[in-house]
């Protein structure tokens, strides 16, 4: 069984195909980071025209990685969900153009399941598992019991971990994309130098919260600024190189402990629900992030269960995570009517 997967839910149109046994037969990403770094994000309008000129050509491309064609495969998966809808359609209409002319199956996958399945393809993890999915637009923890079945256990009540990464960065003139550009400023800074927030820890509950810890940023650089002000700086130019590590590395330490600590209540609530897990996943492009990883590994060593995260480049947005979502549907006989809609909005537990 092999399948494609397409995917244009936010910056990157990407093509990938997948068998079952877990080859990665070809993974093609065009990355739109110039067409967006003017406007310090992405600008949905720009991001849905390039992902039209670029969605034929990779899907040529990867088909030629793999030494395939169209009548290779079994089917033909595309991301119908959550996203910017001017981008989602162009995978959700280029897939069920070969699903139609080619007589292929097509499987709508939920972007966010796209993340939450990779692990199977990079480690066959074994359901049921905890996951920590923190993108740009989602931070949650599910609890993963098969395809298409999930428990939300919390959720961000503002902002995403990724968002908080992006607008940090653009706070301190590190530009876009903001969360590996944080990373590299972090390495040469003091964690404790900068006196942060952490919103809910040790609240009840598994909620996130990223807006008051943002803030607080905002608050440190008006304050390094002085009365110039935020409105008159120019690409962070005023701000010397210590002072952006040093936040750099607070803010992400901040993260990082909000991520620990609510992922901690998690482990405890299925502890008392009696629910056994085989591993903690973390998916999404945050956790492309090193510095994030070692202590949610550690809370995972304290709980007995295996710590897994799919390489970086599978952790951001792919091809290759559609495609094995696509196939793992195809498996079930899970495959969608081509009138399924593409939808900007699609939380995975309902
Ligand atoms: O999953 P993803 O590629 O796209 C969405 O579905 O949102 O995640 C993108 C997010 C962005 O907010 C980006 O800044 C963040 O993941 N990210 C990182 C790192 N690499 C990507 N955040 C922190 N550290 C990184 N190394
Ligand atoms: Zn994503």
């Amino acid at each position: 069984m092999i399948v494609m997967g397409l995917e244009s839910s936010c910056d990157e149109t990407a093509v990938g195909i997948v068998s079952a046994d877990r080859q990665i037969l070809a993974n093609k990403i065009a990355t739109q980071i110039a067409e967006h770094k003017p406007y310090g994000g992405v600008v949905p309008e720009i991001a849905a025209r390039a992902h039209l000129d670029h969605m034929d050509d990779l899907i040529r491309e990867a088909l030629k990685e793999a030494g395939l064609t169209l009548s290779d495969l079994s089917g033909v998966a595309a991301t119908c969900g959550p996203g910017l809808i001017g981008g989602v359609m162009v995978a959700a209409m280029a897939g069920k153009a070969i699903a139609a002319v080619r007589g292929l199956p097509f499987i709508a996958v939920n972007h966010l399941e796209a993340h939450a399945l990779t692990a199977r393809l990079t480690d066959d993890v074994e359901f049921p598992y905890l996951l920590l999915l923190v993108s740009g637009g989602h931070s949650q923890l599910l609890l993963v019991k098969g395809p298409g079945s999930y428990r939300r256990l919390g959720t961000t009540i503002d902002d995403a971990a990724g968002e908080c990464f992006d607008k940090s960065a653009k706070l301190l003139g590190l530009g876009y994309p903001g969360g590996p550009a944080l990373e590299r400023a972090a390495l040469n800074g003091n964690p404790r130098k900068c006196e942060l927030p952490r919103p809910m820890l040790g609240r009840a509950g598994c909620d996130f919260s990223f807006s008051g810890l943002k803030t607080a940023i905002r608050q440190r650089v008006m304050e390094k600024l002085g009365d110039s002000g935020i409105a008159f700086r120019k690409n962070g130019n005023e701000l010397d190189a210590d002072f952006v590590s040093d936040v750099a590395a607070s803010a992400q330490a901040a993260i990082s402990d909000i991520l620990v600590d609510r992922s901690s209540h998690a482990f405890a609530l299925l502890g008392d629900e009696g629910i056994n897990i085989t591993s903690f996943v973390i998916a999404g492009g945050v956790a492309a992030n090193h510095a994030i990883r070692l202590p949610l590994k550690a809370l995972a060593d304290r709980y007995g269960v295996s710590f897994v995260v799919p390489p970086p480049a599978l952790c951001t947005d792919n091809g290759v995570m559609v495609a094995w979502a696509g196939l793992e549907r195809l498996r079930l006989g899970q495959i969608d009517d081509l009138s399924v809609a593409a939808r900007p909005r699609w939380p995975l537990d309902i």
